[in-house]
């Protein structure tokens, strides 16, 4: 049953009040890449890419799709290309608003609707989609009630997938030094898209969502690709060199996967 809204909790308030501003930069006049759904080419080894092929294979014609945490919706435009009706909820009504003016822009106002919500209490029935996609959300929020809201709102039989970075001890141990923190801050920053309560997930926040969706599958990205944040520009549409040899690298030593730092969870409810 849908639960009663509640108010915001301190760190949701940060959340949002960040994103609110942050969202004031996002320039509607810039080109949205459509190539993760529209090229014949596949990057299986790009954890976006992967989320988009994911989203087209499970298509079938009239599947509705939940953006859980849609930000400014670019991500609802390209999944709107697959032909998914999409849903998307955001803490930010900024982010909403920007959602809404892309849609309208790219004429596909009908496609998708978008409210202001936070993913800890949905204001979706039990049972209401077929598939659900977060991309980098679940490291900005209380995990354990969202991904059971998730699960409420998800069909039987219905699949979620999330995008997500994670902890890899021994190589944040690394990047936890001061030395390191000083070429390469992680405090609050617009520029390098920081928040103050954001946090990689632990090896407890990924129990928690076993414990959730018990049938979870864990896919792994990114050992190396870790450094392209340091001479690539985030939106690069060309493919990452980094990104490929990781991908030969954990599929030739198994073991090496315990170190990527990105992760998709394929999460099933059962029928
Ligand atoms: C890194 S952005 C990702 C947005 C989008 N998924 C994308 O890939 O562009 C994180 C998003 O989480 C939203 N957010 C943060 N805390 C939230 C919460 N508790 N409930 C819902 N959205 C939240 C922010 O407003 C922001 O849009």
């Amino acid at each position: 049953m849908k639960p009663e809204a509640a108010e915001l909790t301190e760190r949701q308030k940060r959340e949002k009040e960040y994103y609110d501003q942050y969202a004031s930069s996002f320039d509607l006049n810039r080109n949205i890449d459509f190539s993760p759904v529209s090229s014949t080419e596949k990057r299986p080894w790009n954890s976006y890419w992967a989320v988009y092929h994911f989203a087209s294979g499970h298509y079938q014609e009239g599947s509705t799709l939940l953006d859980f945490g849609s930000g400014p919706g670019e991500n609802a435009l390209r999944f709107t290309k697959i032909g998914y009706q999409v849903e998307g909820f955001d803490i930010s009504e900024s982010n909403v608003a920007v959602s809404r003016k892309l849609f309208e822009k790219y004429d596909c106002a009908d496609k998708g609707n978008f409210q202001v919500s936070p993913a800890e209490i949905l204001p979706y029935q039990d049972s209401s989609f077929d598939m659900i996609v977060g991309v980098d959300i679940l490291h900005h929020v209380d995990i354990k009630k969202s991904v059971t809201e998730c699960r409420r709102v998800l069909k039987p039989g219905g699949i979620a997938i999330f995008r997500e970075p994670v902890e890899v001890p021994v190589l944040d141990a690394i990047r936890n030094t001061a030395i390191v923190k000083f070429f390469a801050p992680k405090t609050k920053s617009f520029e390098l898209h920081i928040t103050d309560d954001e946090r990689k997930l632990n090896s407890e926040d990924i129990r928690i969502v076993k414990s959730i969706f018990p049938s979870m599958e864990i896919k792994r990205y990114s050992i190396l690709a870790r450094f392209d944040k340091f001479f690539r520009e985030g939106s690069d549409p060309e493919p990452s060199f980094l990104e490929r040899l990781d991908y030969t690298l954990m599929n030739n030593v198994p073991f090496l996967k315990y170190l990527g730092g990105v992760v998709i969870f394929i999460l099933k409810k059962e029928k």
